[in-house]
């Protein structure tokens, strides 16, 4: 730990420059200073896509919905827990869509819609109110997920139920309902939201079970790769590292402690913004990755590769 440490402070006038950068990032995402759209590979378009979102009301769920718009998807689902939530990310998505673009407020349709990803049936009620509405689906994120931090010697056996029905048996439900909509109407791309932890054992904080539930989402993915390969069907995983989301901020706040453990540990030196991911989820769910397939993509600032 105390090369570690010694080897984070080199790091540090560099994350400071990260850390300026990635709000330069934003800066410049918000505020358009030209009519003409930049120049980029036409295969990263969300144009004419139709994409959903599991977990979509807050955290890094909406965030890759604020990324598909920015990349022109007009035709988006967020499935939430939380309803009402849901809906007010619908809203303020489909007014971002009409900000500093052509795009018409009648031409975007984005929709909130109530779901609990660990229930089959609710998963198939809301992927069918998606093909009712848009008639097909062509990408999709399974972002829903939960975590606990409970010494594995104490954790009560309910709760990690719960975890797993909802981050192993909700991302199956969702991806099979994807790929059964998928599949008669020749394929899409399925992503996973996994984590670093499904590589390696985050410290200080005990979460076995969220770190088993991790590697099994990833190694799904392989697997459904494998079966749906030749029908079209892409299923790959990105696996974040410490993302600075409503909920890490305030967990950080209440220990600043535990939030120089994690960054001293990240060779980057910082957290993640939720927008460091914008990039790695459009590649994933654009035909940019449409040769990737089974595949993870960590984004974790080189968290894992020490
Ligand atoms: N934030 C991080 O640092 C981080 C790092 C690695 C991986 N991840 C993973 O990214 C995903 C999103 O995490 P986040 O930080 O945005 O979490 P978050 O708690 O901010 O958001 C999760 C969203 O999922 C919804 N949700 C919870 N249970 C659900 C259910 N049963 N059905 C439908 N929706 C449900 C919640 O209402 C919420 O809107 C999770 O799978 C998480 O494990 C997060």
């Amino acid at each position: 730990m105390s090369s570690l440490v010694r080897a984070n402070s080199a790091y540090r006038v560099h994350a400071t420059s990260a850390r300026l950068a990635a709000r330069q990032w934003r800066y410049n995402s918000s505020v358009t200073t030209t009519r003409r759209p930049p120049r980029t590979l036409p295969a990263f378009s969300m144009e004419n896509k139709v994409s959903l979102v599991t977990g979509a009301a807050r955290g890094l769920g909406k965030e890759f919905c604020r990324a598909f718009v920015q990349s022109g998807c007009t035709s988006l689902a967020l499935f939430d827990l939380d309803e009402s939530e849901a809906k007010k990310a619908a809203k303020e998505l489909t007014e971002m869509a009409c900000v500093n673009s052509d795009v018409k407020k009648e031409d975007v349709k984005i929709i909130g819609v109530k779901c609990d990803v660990s229930s089959e049936t609710a998963v198939q009620k809301a992927f069918a109110e998606v093909i009712e509405t848009f008639g097909r689906v062509d990408s999709v994120v399974a972002s829903a997920g939960i975590v606990e931090n409970y010494l594995a010697l104490d954790y009560p056996f309910d709760r990690i139920k719960r975890l797993y029905d909802i981050n192993v048996h909700g991302a199956f439900f969702t991806a099979r309902e994807a790929a059964r909509k998928m599949i008669p109407l020749g394929g899409g791309s399925i992503i996973f939201i996994a984590s670093m932890s499904a590589n390696i054992i985050n410290i200080p904080q005990p979460q076995t079970p969220y770190n088993a539930s991790k590697a099994a989402v990833k190694h799904m993915a392989a697997s459904l790769a494998v079966e749906w390969a030749k029908k079209g069907v892409r299923v790959n995983v990105l696996s974040p590292g410490y993302m600075a989301t409503n909920i890490t901020k305030t967990i950080l706040r209440q220990d600043p402690e535990r939030k120089k453990i994690w960054e001293t540990m990240t060779p980057m030196g910082r957290i993640g913004e939720p927008e460091d991911l914008a990039g790695a989820i459009v590649y994933l769910a654009s035909d940019a990755s449409r040769f990737m397939t089974g595949s993870e993509m960590r984004v974790d600032g080189g968290y894992c590769i020490i």
